[in-house]
Order: structure tokens, then sequence, then C-alpha cells
């Protein structure tokens, strides 16, 4: 009789538009895993907080409401015609969520306590069957530390800065690359000195730097390294 393959999980941490998503997306297709987009769950969490007035003006979160709100919220993801959509409290947000006004607020909403805690907790629900692949800042180091393969993407910000522009201009929400570079490096900033669950490398991750590589070239990596690694969990390991 023939054991089937145990399915692993696949976590990806990288800074914001080093193109993680793309290629998480990509293999989980592949291999008929799950994708999460942790990310995502961040930005549904930012444009609640700005749709219930719990944002300032001047950006300031106030963190009491948010914290008391956040374990009400319902974040799901649902497959469409487009693809994954993120669906906030039922509602179809994924456009909105990718606004440069969302990007703009999400990482301070990403260092309250409460808030990691309440999607961390989520996410570690997501992955309970294994067979997920997830991206996000801390899925090797905090949500899945024990996670199989892990994956650190990186590249230069100014590659990062043109991918995002690309992406907003295709998604009709234009806006300057002086200011999305500017985002990209605001963003990389706190993410990486955050004191909860900082941007970091996981010590057992692998590195990929994106910066000059075409999208099939990265996806052959992954899917290589993914192959290495479930051959190994399964122990075809040559
Ligand atoms: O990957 P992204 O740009 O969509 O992520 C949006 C924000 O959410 C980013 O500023 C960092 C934060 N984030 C996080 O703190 N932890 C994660 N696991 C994923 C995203």
């Amino acid at each position: 009789m023939t054991q089937q393959n145990k399915k692993i999980i696949v976590a990806i941490d990288g800074y914001s538009s080093s193109g993680k998503s793309t290629m998480a997306k990509k293999l989980a297709a592949d291999l008929g895993y799950r994708y999460i987009d942790s990310g995502a769950m961040y930005r549904a969490v930012t444009l609640f907080a700005m749709e219930n007035g719990m944002i300032a003006p001047d950006g300031t979160v106030d963190e009491d409401a948010l914290s008391e709100a956040v374990n009400s919220i319902h974040i799901d993801f649902a497959l469409t015609s487009e693809g994954q959509h993120t669906l906030l409290n039922g509602k179809d947000v994924e456009h909105l969520i990718r606004s440069l006004e969302v990007s703009n607020h999400v990482s301070p909403v990403a260092a309250i306590h409460s808030v990691r805690k309440a999607l961390t907790d989520r996410q570690q629900r997501f992955g309970v069957e294994k067979g997920i692949v997830m991206d996000g800042r801390d899925i090797g180091t905090t949500v899945f530390p024990h996670a199989e393969m892990k994956v650190f993407v990186t590249a230069s910000p100014e590659k990062r800065a043109h991918r995002r522009y690309l992406e907003l201009q295709q998604n009709g929400t234009p806006s300057s690359y002086e200011d999305v570079l500017a985002n990209v490096i605001e963003r990389d900033h706190i993410d990486e000195t955050r004191k909860e669950s900082p941007l970091r490398k996981a010590d057992d991750a692998v590195v990929l730097d994106n910066s000059d590589m075409s999208l099939p070239q990265q996806e052959e990596w992954l899917m290589n390294l993914f192959n290495k690694t479930e051959a190994k969990v399964n122990g075809r390991d040559c």
C-alpha cells in the first residue's frame, strides 16, 4: 500500500512588495495547498479601524477601541473569478485594502499587541491541517516557528517600490513613484524596529534575493526548494 505524502507548512516572509505573495500564491495553486496572505488580514483590520473612526487624521490609532473590537472582526478569504479575495465581515474588500491610504496606516495597526495576538491565533488555526502556504513578516518566526519550509524574500527598496507602483496603477489607484518609495522605506523601518514580532529572518529560513530574477525563475527556485524539503519530510531524502 502506498503511503500518502505528508503535507507541510510553507512560511514565506519578507519585505513589503518583495513579490512574496505572487510566488506564494503560485506555489499553493501548483501544489493544491491553501494560500493565506497574512498581510491582507492586517490590512483588513486597518480598513476596519479607518471605517470605524479609530484612526485620527494625524494617523494616531485608538488602540483601546481597536483592541476591544478586534476579536469580533471576521476575516476570511473567498475564491473569485479574479483570484482570492479578502472578506471583512462578509464584504469583499480586496481592492480597498490595497489602497495607499490603507498602506499608510497599516504599520502602526500591525504593531498593536492585541491585533497581533488575535491575528496570530487565527493564522495558526488556518495551519492546523498543514498543506498551507502563508506569507507575511513573522510566519517563520512567530506564527509557525516549526514550519518545515521557511523562505525569507528580499529585494532592493527601489525595485519593490517600482513593483508596488505598477500594481497600484493596474488596480486603478495611481500614485507617484516617489510616494510609493517613501511608503516602502517607512514600512520597512517600522516593520523591522517594532517591539512585537519584528520583521527578521528566522535562523532556519532560506534567503531569496529576487531583485534581478524573473517571475518564472523565482517560481522554479521555490518549487525546487519545496521538492527538496517535502522529500526530506517524507523520508525520500537522497
Ligand atoms: O505584505 P503587506 O504589505 O500586504 O503587509 C501589510 C502590512 O502588514 C505590513 O506593513 C506589515 C504587516 N504585516 C505584519 O506585521 N505581519 C505579517 N505577518 C504580515 C503583514
